[in-house]
């Protein structure tokens, strides 16, 4: 028995010194053994190469309180292929990039999506890769509102949103009793399981939590926006040396008018919900669904807005075709909602505001907005399909 027990350590040892010498950052690239890299390579786009998930967050959001979790490469790599995979759905039909498409900050450009029966989601597909979202499934000791997943926030973490959407009758339409035995046949999911978990059992918690990995890695945080606030020494106040003057203009009528709910600084939310005052009585009732209460009828998540010039359409059924649009329906066509957030009304109590903006100052508010647009995030290779 001990001298199993101690062959044991040491083979954990060497295994464990191997990792260190294979994995460990700076020292070495090489990934996988030869016989490793021919499976993976009949199917996938990958080299031998580490690829780095880490997460580096500029000084201006890291000292808002955003917080990161360090991430595992062979975890979100595993993640990302399974992100891309069809197999993931009943029917191989879509995968989850179907709905949430890199080009479009993983969002995507119809209403309402394509299930894997081609029928259509209840709800408008929600970009990823921002930092609150990323945030949202940790602890948030920064202060800011903590916000969860799905427009009714109907999941706290996002392991939890991808089991739903992997079962949902229209999503992906998957129970996980065919998805596990239907993963285990796949040769690179033997590889990939291994390194990410050290052997290759395929289980439901284990397909969710690379995914979480995956999409928690995804953190959009180079816009023009944030080189401004760099160039401006971390401040997100005051004129941003990059901007033009209208853009400048827009980001401080953002402050005023919108920053109380979507954040100052795009990187907290201040608001984790609210009603907006989109209808006087909503079809979708929103977090109410959720609570049950009349209080969270017509109240959805606040959106993070970073990237918004690629989400479009716009809001939980995605009526709005432009950002034009959605500045219209804050300028001048607020509805008085029964739950209408008190920041949209006048005093804070009366009837709906009206923001009442000059055209100059909506193509201000548009122009700022499209300062949010991270080009890198939507190039980046290591968050890219992987599949041949
Ligand atoms: C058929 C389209 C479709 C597919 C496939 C799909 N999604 Fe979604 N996704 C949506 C829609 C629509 C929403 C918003 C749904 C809602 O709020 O009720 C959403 C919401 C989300 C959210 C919540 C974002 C937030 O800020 O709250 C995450 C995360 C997410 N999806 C990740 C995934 C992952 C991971 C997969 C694959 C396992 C996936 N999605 C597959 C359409 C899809
Ligand atoms: C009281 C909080 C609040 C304020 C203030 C506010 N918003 Fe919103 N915003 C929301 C909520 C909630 C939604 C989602 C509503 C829905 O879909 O039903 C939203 C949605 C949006 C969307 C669509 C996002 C997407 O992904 O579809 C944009 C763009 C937007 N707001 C911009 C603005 C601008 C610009 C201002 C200021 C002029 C502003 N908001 C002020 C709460 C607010």
């Amino acid at each position: 028995m001990k001298a199993v027990n101690l062959f044991t350590l040491l083979l954990s040892c060497i295994v464990l010194f191997s990792s260190c010498l294979t994995d460990g950052g700076d020292v070495a690239t090489i990934v996988y053994t030869p016989d490793q890299l021919q499976t993976l390579q009949k199917t996938l786009n990958l080299d031998d190469e580490r690829v780095d998930y880490s997460i580096k967050l500029p000084a201006h959001m890291a000292s808002q309180g955003a917080s990161t979790s360090s991430i595992d490469n062979h975890k979100a790599l595993l993640g990302r292929v399974l992100f891309y995979d069809n197999k993931l759905s009943k029917n191989d039909a879509v995968n989850c990039s179907s709905c949430h498409e890199q080009a479009l900050a993983f969002s995507d450009d119809v209403a309402f999506s394509k299930g894997f029966e081609d029928e259509h989601t209840k709800r408008n597909s929600l970009a990823l890769g921002a930092v609150v979202s990323f945030e949202a499934s940790y602890d948030n000791p920064g202060g800011g509102a903590r916000s969860l997943f799905f427009w009714d926030e109907r999941a706290e973490t996002i392991q939890e949103q991808s089991n739903l959407t992997i079962q949902d009758n229209i999503e992906m339409g998957m129970s996980f009793s065919e998805l596990v035995p239907k993963l285990e046949v796949v040769d690179y999911y033997d590889v990939l399981f291994s390194k990410a978990f050290g052997d290759d059992r395929i289980t439901e918690d284990r397909i969710t939590d690379a995914l979480e990995e995956f999409v928690n890695s995804m953190v959009s945080a180079n816009s023009k926006f944030d080189q401004g606030v760099i160039e401006n020494h971390g401040n997100s106040f005051g004129d941003l040396p990059n901007f033009t003057e209208k853009e400048n203009l827009g980001r401080e009528l953002y402050s005023l008018n919108c920053s109380s709910c979507h954040g100052d600084d795009l990187v907290r939310l201040n608001r984790a919900s609210a009603n907006n005052g989109l209808d006087l009585v909503y079809e979708d009732k929103g977090r109410y669904d959720v609570t049950q209460s009349s209080v969270d009828k017509g109240v959805f998540k606040v959106p993070v807005l970073r990237n918004i010039e690629l989400t479009a359409p716009y809001m939980h059924d995605g009526r709005f075709a432009t950002l034009e649009e959605v500045v219209d329906h804050y300028s001048d066509n607020i509805q008085a909602h029964p739950n209408l957030d008190f920041q949209l009304q006048e005093n804070f109590s009366g009837p709906p505001i009206k923001m009442n903006f000059t055209d100059n100052e909506k193509e201000a508010l548009v122009d700022f907005l499209k300062t949010l647009t991270d080009y890198e995030f939507i190039a980046e290779a290591k968050f890219s399909n992987p599949f041949k």
